[in-house]
């Protein structure tokens, strides 16, 4: 099995990413590590642990990362996810205590201690983590095997602001430094996580599935009248961060280019940017594998087989 860290501020479309790595036997998932992003430290923290008991997974470490972005004050969105960051899904309060220890120390030691290559992160919120273990512990670079990091906008333009994917919004410096790290690193941008959308027929499927998770997924991307959430107007709400593991499930339902990116983290109107070098007109090295296209279906597909392979309710 490829093993993975992943690296989370729990949010609703975390919440479904987390459980379909979970129920994926290609993937040793060795700790969580949570952020602040879309709502605090102390729910994203608790969040993962809750959600790591519904997943039938108590037993995998849960980290607390950061509290605040490195440079600028926090920006929830609490606006998507609620003032839980599971807004719709009621879970009981996790038994399982947090892990001793910081999530970055964590993550230096754990790639310090196994074969250099062997260690993917999944990137499911803000890159503050990262980041701060690049500085502490720069040699960490050479043994990532990849970073798959849901993050970023081009075509369509950003989520938070015209400009601007949250993920990269919300700490900006810390893109910049992981985008410069050279460590290998795929990213999934907004272009192709918002044709992924839990449509009314797709929650419907979910329905028929007699699972916890498959139920949770659809308390969480329904409203009280059982019709899907609607998100800048559009009906049924995209599922980022799933995005991330299905790439390392089937990467086939993917396509991508190699190019350079590099981050706005100066510009009020375009803070947080992520600016693509299609045509190489900069001359820098390509620093990241972005992906442009994406079998939407197929992603579907495989949430829904993996939530249904879970314990029957
Ligand atoms: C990203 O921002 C968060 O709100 C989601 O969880 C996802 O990681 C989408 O822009
Ligand atoms: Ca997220």
């Amino acid at each position: 099995a490829r093993r993975i860290i992943i690296d989370t501020d729990p949010g609703k479309d975390d919440a479904v990413a987390i459980l379909l790595a979970l129920a994926s036997p290609e993937l040793e998932v060795m700790s969580l590590m949570a952020v602040a992003g879309n709502v605090p430290l102390a729910r994203t923290e608790t969040n993962a642990r809750a959600l790591l008991e519904l997943g039938g997974r108590p037993d995998i470490p849960v980290f607390r990362g950061c509290e605040r972005p490195l440079v600028r004050d926090p920006v929830t969105a609490k606006h998507v996810h609620g003032a839980s960051g599971l807004e719709g899904l009621a879970l009981p309060e996790p038994t399982c205590p947090a892990a001793d220890g910081h999530a970055v120390d964590h993550l230096i030691a754990a790639l310090n201690n196994t074969p250099a290559g062997t260690v993917t992160l999944c990137l499911l919120g803000p890159a503050t983590n990262l980041a701060m273990a690049l500085v502490k512990a720069p040699e960490i670079a050479t043994r990532i095997q990849e970073v798959v990091w849901m993050a970023g906008a081009r075509r369509e333009g950003g989520n938070v602001t015209p400009a601007a994917e949250y993920n990269v919004h919300a700490d900006p410096e810390a893109a910049a430094v992981l985008l410069r790290s050279r460590i290998p690193i795929v990213m999934i941008p907004l272009d192709l996580t918002h044709q992924v959308r839990l449509s009314k027929a797709r929650l419907n499927r979910l329905r028929a599935i007699p699972t916890a998770t498959a139920a949770a997924v659809v308390d969480l991307f329904s409203d009280a009248a059982g019709d899907p959430v609607r998100e800048h107007g559009i009906e049924g709400a995209p599922l980022h961060d799933p995005c991330v593991v299905a790439y390392l499930l089937r990467p086939a339902l993917f396509s991508g280019h190699a190019i350079h990116v590099a981050v706005e983290t100066a510009s009020p109107l375009t803070l947080g940017m992520t600016v693509a070098d299609c045509f190489g007109v900069t001359g820098c090295d390509a620093n990241v594998t972005w992906m442009s296209g994406i079998d939407a279906q197929g992603v579907f597909d495989l949430l829904s087989e993996r939530l249904a392979a879970g314990p029957h309710r």
